[in-house]
């Protein structure tokens, strides 16, 4: 019979010697290399014997979780304190909101300090001496469930969790301030939108700018099969609330022959043949920008929707609901084109109008 794998093929160097002693004292069974070395001794920490060092760790747990409770509270002044738009610089993350910044660090600290004043207890003042527990049939003797309650008491008391109040009670002030956090967060979750998407910022007066060169629009300005980007008077880029007004006020301008326009309403909404839609796609929202002239047809470069300028915007293709709204124009006294009124509908895609 083969001796591979016997105890003759391992070199004498790694074997064990007849009678090992294991870590806690007890004899191994000669010539058996897996037997359990059982546990290293004991070794009491300065913790342990120093009840001045004890008091230490105490004071320095219970210091995190007074800072833990201090940016909690942090955490929600900034809330009130810094407004949404602030941008600071701060090295090495370079420009950032100064409301996102505070409640990160504020939020972070008070989450680490918790952490850390819980790791900081367990690892220098609950006990550190290791327990073996044997194994056993699963359903537990009542003498069993008694020892464990036992030990639960026993470990509660070597916790110091009753004794050591100070960390107790800062650990219950921690912990509990931190759950308001979330309370906080839910502010922004409002306000609700109200009727905000069924009005943009076009009303009657308001001049089309042309969104490029930010200069009022003529209608000599505007030839024959062009496409030009305007924006409301009044909106700049470097506004605030931009993006959010743009996305409901974009309007593009097309100049078609008067004769060549279908839709009654359309000539009638229109100036000269200069007629105004929202850029907004009725499918989803993007903003419909590729014209053909010769046919009059715009396109949503998303899902080509495709819409018929000389016809009330209707869609002849694609998966967008419904014609894009139009908006009313004139020319006034200095000869600028300007607005008659809002839209008449919600712009955009057509889930908005259910709101
Ligand atoms: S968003 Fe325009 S077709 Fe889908």
């Amino acid at each position: 019979m083969s001796e591979t794998g016997s105890n003759k093929d391992v070199s004498q160097e790694s074997l064990p010697s007849e009678q090992a002693t294991a870590h806690d004292g007890a004899v191994t069974p000669a010539g058996n290399p897996f037997a359990d070395p059982g546990l290293p001794p004991h070794q009491p920490r300065i913790q342990d014997i120093d009840e001045r060092a004890a008091k230490r760790s105490e004071r320095t747990v219970a210091l995190l979780f007074v800072v833990s409770m201090l940016a909690t509270i942090g955490f929600i002044a900034s809330y009130v304190v810094f407004p949404i738009d602030k941008i600071v610089y701060i090295f090495p993350f370079g420009h950032v909101s100064a409301l996102n910044f505070a409640l990160g660090l504020t939020l972070g600290t008070a989450l680490f300090c918790i952490g850390a004043g819980a790791v900081h207890w367990a690892r220098t003042l609950m006990s550190d001496v290791e327990i073996a527990d044997e194994r056993h049939p699963i359903g537990a003797e009542s003498e069993a469930k008694a020892t464990v309650m036992a030990d639960f008491r026993q470990g509660a008391a070597e916790s110091g969790f009753g004794r050591r109040k100070l960390l107790r009670n800062t650990l219950f002030g921690a912990v509990a301030l931190v759950p308001l956090s979330g309370v906080v967060l839910l502010r922004d979750l409002g306000p609700l939108p109200g009727d905000k998407l069924r009005h943009t910022l076009w009303a009657k007066g308001k001049l089309l700018v042309n969104q490029n060169t930010n200069e009022p629009l003529r209608p000599e300005d505007i030839p024959v099969g062009s496409l030009t980007f305007v924006k409301p008077e009044g909106l700049e880029e470097d506004d605030h609330e931009f993006n959010v007004e743009i996305a409901k006020a974009a309007v593009m301008v097309v100049r078609i022959q008067p004769e060549d326009i279908k839709d009654k309403k359309e000539l009638d909404w229109s100036h000269e043949g200069i007629v105004a839609y929202s850029r907004i796609c009725t499918h989803v929202g993007c903003p419909v920008t590729l014209y053909e002239q010769s046919t009059h047809h715009v396109l949503c470069p998303c899902h080509q929707s495709t819409f018929d300028m000389a016809d009330g915007a209707r869609v002849i293709f694609g998966p967008a609901g419904h014609a894009l709204p139009q908006l009313r124009i004139g020319v006034n006294q200095d000869g600028y084109l300007e607005a008659l009124g809002d839209f008449a509908e919600p712009v955009g895609p057509s889930f908005w109008e259910r709101g």
